[in-house]
């Protein structure tokens, strides 16, 4: 069996191969912390090992409520923000087909979100479609008091008991929350929803191999098995005892913080396949909400590629000289089309009749890739062979492991978010919120001078 392959070798233009190899050290020494469980934030370390410890009860008990309800439902809404959805977003995108929403007769529910902004028009329009379809929804939130989640439950909650009534809409309806606390909790007691716990040692962005990313997956109708067992694989290629020259997450670690001491201080993460476009958005996650403070941290951005390239190509080619990019190449497509002949050849195309259009596609990344090394844009290449549950495992605790070494190398505790308060702090007190009158009267007075200025 294959495995994802890191290349690193188009970045030893722009940092020798000496001085990444300089954190080997240093990184074996951070991967030793990680699992003596002995640095920054390791109270939250419990997706180190989750693809070998979860439990086959749990798995199956994932299966049994997923096969409960995708025999039940048309769609399946899932309500979370952030760490409590892109996870099983990023992998449901990934391996759903393109035009999964127009297909006749679906084999599985469709998956809708709902909860990841407070756009008015986006609720409205969502629960418009669900007068008309059979649903059921899954509420995700550790803390049980984000706003997004928690307004738009109430309002689906609302329609759900409205539609089915409130026996039966208590069977459609999963919370997976904190196991002790929280206002979602509280009212899953309450309600007698069906619940599933997110680990106490597990935060949001880390936690797409629990039941947060589990079961949303398996209602789509993936094979969760699968999934974990990538990631197992992953686990050991990337453990303790792997030398650093055969550790991916290390190597990888160590190159972009070679690069970023370089004065590469954006990383991009591009893709060749529509349907990593929401893997990509997971990866800024991860990266951007665990390495981004203390005023340190590379900035995390991403691209779809080939279409980006008529957009931000131009910048990636000619822009400032502080990027540096990752591939993710698929080696497999799951279909085979060739481009036709056309006897009149009105499109100058035949001399591609007959060629694949994978073939096009891999000569695009390989051009694009050696225009931008020329350009000055360091490349790093991650091969994966195929998308599917197996690999798409290995990839999310790739960039986990890589993300948490990353993080102890740049010097900041990967496992907290403290900056994402500061715009709550702000809406709540303009919102009015109970308990914020100080910082409602003094974010009023600023505002009103600015406004005098
Ligand atoms: O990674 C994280 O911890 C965050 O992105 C959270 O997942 C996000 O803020 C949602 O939080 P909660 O699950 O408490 O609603």
């Amino acid at each position: 069996m294959e495995n994802l392959k890191l290349n690193i070798e188009k970045v030893f233009d722009f940092v020798s191969k000496e001085n990444i190899e300089k954190y080997k050290e240093e990184i074996i020494n951070h991967i030793s912390v990680l699992h003596n469980k002995t640095g920054p934030g390791n109270k939250f370390l419990g997706w180190l090992n989750l693809p070998s410890s979860i439990k086959s009860d749990e798995i199956k008990k994932i299966e049994e409520t997923a096969e409960f309800l995708r025999n039940k439902i048309e769609v399946l809404v899932v309500i979370g923000i952030g760490g409590s959805y892109l996870g099983a977003r990023a992998v449901i995108e990934a391996l759903s087909h393109n035009f999964v929403h127009l297909i006749k007769k679906p084999a599985n529910p469709l998956i809708l979100y709902a909860g990841q902004n407070i756009n008015e028009d986006y609720l409205f329009e969502i629960l418009q479609i669900l007068d008309e379809k059979s649903y059921a929804i899954i509420v995700i939130s550790k803390s049980g008091t984000t706003t997004e989640p928690a307004v738009a439950f109430r309002l689906l909650k609302k329609h759900i008991e409205k539609k089915y009534s409130k026996p039966e809409a208590k069977k459609r309806i999963i919370a997976i929350t904190d196991a002790k606390k929280g206002a979602l909790r509280e009212l899953s007691i309450k309600e007698g929803y069906e619940t599933f716990c997110i680990p106490d040692d597990v935060r949001g962005r880390y936690s797409v191999l629990t039941p947060v990313g589990l079961i949303p997956i398996a209602i789509a109708g993936f094979d969760i098995r699968q999934l974990l067992e990538g990631a197992k694989q992953m686990e050991i290629i990337t453990g303790e005892k792997s030398n650093f020259e055969d550790n991916p997450a290390a190597l990888y670690a160590a190159a972009r913080n070679a690069l970023y001491k370089n004065g590469k201080l954006t990383e991009i993460l591009a893709n060749y396949n529509h349907r990593l476009r929401y893997f990509t958005e997971w990866w800024k996650q991860l990266f951007g909400e665990s390495e981004g403070k203390e005023n340190k941290g590379i900035f995390p951005a991403s691209v779809n590629y080939t279409t980006d390239l008529h957009s931000m190509g131009q910048y990636i080619q000619e822009g400032e000289r502080n990027i540096f990019e990752v591939v993710l190449s698929v080696k497999k497509t799951k279909h085979n089309l060739s481009i036709p002949a056309d006897p009149d050849n009105l499109d100058y195309l035949n001399y591609l009749a007959g060629k694949r259009i994978d073939e096009v596609n891999r000569m695009a990344e390989l051009g694009t890739m050696l225009a931008h090394v020329d350009g000055g844009v360091p490349n790093i290449k991650i091969e994966i062979p195929e998308l599917n549950e197996f690999y798409l495992g290995q990839i999310i605790y790739f960039f986990e492991k890589a993300c948490a070494i990353s993080g102890y190398v740049l010097g900041v505790n990967p496992f907290n978010q403290p900056g994402v308060e500061a715009y709550k702090r702000n809406m709540f007190a303009l919102l009015k919120k109970p308990g914020f009158e100080e910082e409602t009267s003094k974010l009023m007075s600023k505002i009103q001078n600015q406004g005098s200025k």
